[in-house]
């Protein structure tokens, strides 16, 4: 939530800003500001700053009517709303009292109503309802006591409880930006002359690929020159170095009119990169990030999975592989309840975290807490150098590249290929698949690429379906087995941006409630289990046909060569033959662009819908 982006270097700062936000929209979309510091002859410099409401095309008009002064020391803020309305006033940045300070903030600070009285006590007018405006405050407070914005920072950092990325600069002090840290993202880019600061490094991509990953509570100064890391008391620290391996061209919408639809046809290419390299010459499986003994994957008892949203439909494929393959049982839980439930954890047992964006605040304070329960932690991410996985005893990178569009596509069709590789590396390692069967599966992976290519080719029956639903306002899902969690996922989609009512079930729960929503002409979409398990499969149609025969619609995903689907389906879209497994890496495609098609026909937003972002770092 919220996308956070600073510059100090030879560039003009506002145009660097301005772009970096561009790039860091989907984080938020209700408010965009930037703030600059402008230098003044005999010293000084003041704060130019502009921002608002709406998307970041609103203030670019702003600033394309009044440009901002020439400067070279900026930053800027892309907004999700967590206190006070998305209006002008509550945009970022914010200012101190004598305006020298200018702040921008991600997160949410616990204890701001108390800083706030404080400083409403001694006569310090605040304009905004937010709680970063109280963090400029007294960030300004402490500069104008005499002390540098870097120390200003980590006084205030010390007396903040909560959440928090902050970014600030000084008028006074116009060749640097400072930052700070506390269970949200930021990272730095280092370029020859000139740094960046941003939520992510699609921030700062196109103009360096070398980043450094900040730790837990520290701060960070950039200048033109250079990068000092400390820690809140000011003690000297290090960040971690890394090279990103994508590039602009990743980031861009490449002739699609949106990263959604072009991060669906992305897929075969995710799907491979996620396969690569996972086995060793001998032929084994190998996960170079598992960190995992082998004694110690002997010893789990117990796997919980926590996720949420998406990550959580992956969290429950991974389940029924998990189980199958290694006989271990598997509870999946909702990260945000996961706490809550006071969940019974020990040594022996394994904890994986699912998470694309590896920030999830809701994933990864029940992480924290599987941890002091000595669990171990292995996370699932497809974001080198977030916070879920540094926190993690192990991590299984996923490697779709950016992912831009809010609803998740590539993200979770690359968490299911690093559910599978865990399966198959747990079986491998406690001996519960043979090395042959372990082999087959591979190799019916490796060839999902190709089968995701054929679907893709299939587009313009599933569009063509979107435009016969444009009229349509609610819609089921039927799924059975790792068909369920495909029927949620295809239901959350169209929720998500084309703001339907859309419910997933299990088929075998219809005739316990969900079929009384069964009308005249409702579409049913329904995900036909393949027909190596003919018992799933005969279950899956007598549903069809209880829906079917109260009315319904029936659209239905089955596999190639599948006759017996025929008299059952009013529309019938067709699937590559795959393992009932691994059916959900090619089921899922269709429902994806069925999504992404029909809210483009009803006029949404499809990249950035109402009320979301792509990354939720408040709890
Ligand atoms: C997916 O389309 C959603 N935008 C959302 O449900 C997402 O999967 C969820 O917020 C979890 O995010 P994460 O994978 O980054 O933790």
């Amino acid at each position: 939530m919220c996308g956070i982006v600073g510059y100090v270097g030879p560039r003009q700062a506002q145009e660097v800003v301005v772009e970096g936000l561009r790039r860091l929209e989907y984080r938020g979309y209700d408010s965009a500001g930037v703030a600059l510091v402008v230098p003044s002859e005999g010293g000084g410099g003041r704060i130019a700053e502009a921002k608002k409401a709406g998307k970041l095309a609103n203030l670019e008009k702003v600033l394309a009517e009044d440009l901002l002064p020439a400067s070279h020391t900026g930053i800027g803020h892309t907004r999700w709303a967590t206190h006070g309305a998305p209006n002008d006033v509550n945009a970022h940045p914010h200012l101190g009292h004598e305006r020298r300070v200018a702040l921008v903030h991600n997160g949410i600070i616990e204890n701001f109503a108390e800083l706030r009285s404080r400083l409403e006590a001694d006569d310090h007018v605040l304009v905004s309802e937010t709680d970063t405006e109280v963090v400029a405050h007294l960030v300004e407070l402490q500069v104008e006591s005499g002390v540098d914005l870097t120390t200003a920072m980590q006084r205030v950092c010390q007396v903040l409880e909560g959440a928090f990325t902050l970014v600030a600069v000084d008028a006074h002090d116009p060749d640097r930006v400072v930052a700070a840290r506390r269970n949200s993202p930021l990272v730095v880019g280092v370029g020859e002359g000139e740094h960046f600061l941003g939520s992510d490094v699609a921030a700062f991509i196109e103009h360096t690929r070398e980043a450094l990953e900040l730790g837990q509570d520290q701060v960070v100064v950039i200048t033109r020159d250079g990068v000092q890391i400390t820690d809140f008391e000011g003690r000297p620290a290090e960040g971690r170095r890394y090279h990103v391996d994508w590039d602009l061209s990743a980031a861009e919408k490449d002739g699609h009119d949106w990263f959604m639809r072009k991060e669906i046809f992305e897929q075969p290419k995710a799907v491979a990169d996620s396969l690569l390299g996972r086995r060793s010459q001998e032929g084994l499986l190998q996960l170079d990030e598992m960190r995992l003994a082998d004694d110690e994957i002997r010893d789990i008892s117990k796997i919980i999975i926590i996720a949420a949203g998406t990550s959580f439909y992956a969290g429950m494929v991974a389940k029924y592989a998990i189980e199958h393959w290694t006989r271990i049982p598997v509870e999946v839980e909702l990260s945000s309840e996961f706490r809550y439930r006071d969940p019974i954890l020990d040594y022996s047992t394994l904890v994986v975290a699912i998470s694309q964006s590896g920030e999830t605040a809701d994933t990864l304070q029940a992480i924290r807490h599987a941890r002091t329960q000595r669990s171990k932690v292995l996370a699932i991410c497809n974001t080198n150098g977030s916070t879920i996985p540094r926190e993690s005893d192990a991590v299984i990178y996923t490697h779709a590249g950016p992912e831009i569009g809010v609803a998740s596509t590539k993200g979770f069709l690359t968490q299911l290929v690093a559910c599978y590789l865990l399966a198959l590396y747990m079986a491998q390692v406690k001996g519960t698949r043979y090395g042959d069967e372990i082999d087959e599966v591979m190799s019916q992976l490796e060839a999902i690429p190709a089968q995701i290519e054929s679907v893709l080719a299939g587009a313009q029956q599933v569009y063509d379906l979107a435009e016969d639903h444009v009229g349509t306002r609610s819609v089921l899902f039927l799924g059975r087995h790792a068909g369920y969690p495909v029927a949620l996922e295809g239901a959350l989609k169209l929720k998500e941006i084309a703001y339907l009512h859309a419910e997933g079930f299990a088929a075998g729960e219809l005739k316990h409630g969900p079929i009384a929503l069964v009308e005249e002409g409702l579409p049913v979409l329904c995900v036909v289990p393949p027909r190596g398990r003919d018992q799933l499969h005969e279950k899956m149609i007598s549903g069809i046909q209880e829906v079917r025969a109260r009315g319904a619609r029936t659209i239905c995903l089955a596999e190639h060569g599948d006759t017996k689907i025929e008299p059952y389906a009013d529309v019938l879209i067709r699937l590559p033959r795959v393992p009932v497994l691994l059916q959900p890496l090619v089921a899922t495609v269709p429902l994806q662009l069925f999504a992404c098609e029909l809210a483009t026909l009803l006029g949404h937003d499809v990249d950035q819908p109402r009320n979301l972002a792509k990354s939720v770092t408040v709890e």
